[in-house]
């Protein structure tokens, strides 16, 4: 299989084709930061993105920032046959399934189609990667798994699985049994389920980073377009938290940290010789509360933000965060950015974006 790619600045002669790796959802969040990721190691990536929820920009933020040409297919993963013809087209040596929908609040409204999107397309990249035999697979999961953690604050991968409390949560904990069933059978795969806690920022480039569809839900997009004028004002849901100043508390990690951490993933599941699944946290390890974010983007940006207090926010977890022990001893991986530099660079996205 020839490697497709044309650039006058990488030498693709060299590069060893056996090293695909299939990247559902590529041109997301997390998934465009994990191509660059990837690409800087070496990896071949392949994306598969029907573009519902994410930009062809990304794509090409990604090839501005490598030097590459990347094989892009459009595609469902949700349609099988479709993206059988991607496992036939390729010969991948790992899997990273972003592919899903994952907004909370729109998973209360919609559950079916939750529970259709993120179900069907696991089961389908699980069906296709038993079939073409890829042994090694990362899946998106969570640390909404976790729920509410009782009487501690820092959950570990033993840490107790809580009722999920939105259908977006239970498709990650649904995934979560699926993948334990299929190596419970004696697949022949190794998989790590990867639970993120609360990837932000963007790339230093500032050519790729989040794209929020309508409102965002989440705190960091809500506060850059908030200071850039898209939005007037941002509401603090609640502060009257049993916390550090009264507002909730997570673990902030920058989606660079995120990517790389796939990547040290793929690399550890190349060297196991059994199939085995595993939950692994990635995160930071620190909490960091929601008025301290309004600060340090403050004093990052220079900018003064237009915020306020107003109600709790139903269904939020009050504080949690990551132990990350587990990731440093298996993957050899941590986080290396601070907060200060995911603000930084949500911020420097936002400002970019703006121009395009
Ligand atoms: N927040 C505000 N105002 C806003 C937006 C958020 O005060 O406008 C607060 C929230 O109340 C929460 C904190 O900022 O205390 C973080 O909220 P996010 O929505 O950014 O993140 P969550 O921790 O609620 O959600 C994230 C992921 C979900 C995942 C969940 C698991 O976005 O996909 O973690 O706990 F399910």
């Amino acid at each position: 299989m020839t490697a497709r790619f044309k650039s006058n600045s990488f030498n693709f002669e060299a590069m060893d084709t056996s090293k695909y790796i299939l990247v559902t959802g590529g041109a997301g969040f997390i998934g465009s930061h994990t191509v660059v990721e990837l690409i800087e190691n070496g990896y071949i990536p392949v994306i598969v993105d029907d573009f519902r929820n994410s930009e062809e920009s990304s794509v090409k933020g990604i090839e501005k920032i490598t030097g590459t040409s990347i094989s892009v297919r459009n595609t469902d993963v949700c349609d099988f046959s479709k993206l059988e013809k991607v496992f036939r087209e390729f010969n991948f040596t790992g899997i990273i399934h972003f592919a899903a929908y994952k907004a909370v609040g729109e998973s209360v409204q919609k559950p079916l189609n939750y529970y259709q999107n993120n179900l069907v397309g696991l089961l389908n990249v699980l069906q296709l990667a038993t079939k073409y035999k890829v042994k090694n697979l990362v899946f998106s999961s969570s640390c909404t798994v976790y729920g509410e953690p009782k009487n501690t604050k820092v959950v570990t991968e033993e840490s107790a699985i809580q009722p999920a409390n939105s259908p977006y949560g239970n498709t990650k904990q649904i995934g979560e049994e699926i993948i334990n069933d299929l190596v419970a059978s004696g697949a022949d795969i190794k998989i790590l389920n990867l639970r993120y806690f609360n990837p932000v920022g963007a790339h230093s480039s500032a050519l790729i980073g989040e794209l929020p569809i309508g409102k965002p839900n989440n705190l960091i997009p809500a506060v850059t377009q908030t200071a850039i004028g898209k939005l007037e004002k941002i509401t603090i849901f609640g502060n009257d938290y049993d916390t550090i100043d009264g507002t909730c508390v997570r673990d902030y990690i920058h989606v660079v940290d995120v990517a790389n951490a796939h990547v040290s993933g793929i690399k550890w599941l190349e060297q196991q010789e059994n199939s085995l699944v595993e939950n692994i946290n990635i995160g930071t390890g620190k909490g960091t509360s929601v008025l301290e974010i309004i600060h340090t983007f403050e004093e990052v940006s220079g900018e003064k933000l237009n915020w306020e207090f107003g109600p709790r926010r139903e269904g939020d977890v009050v504080e949690i965060f990551a132990d990350v022990s587990k990731s440093k001893r298996i993957l050899n991986w941590e986080a290396k950015k601070t907060v200060k530099e995911s603000v930084k660079d949500a911020w420097n996205w936002e400002k970019k974006e703006l121009k395009h």
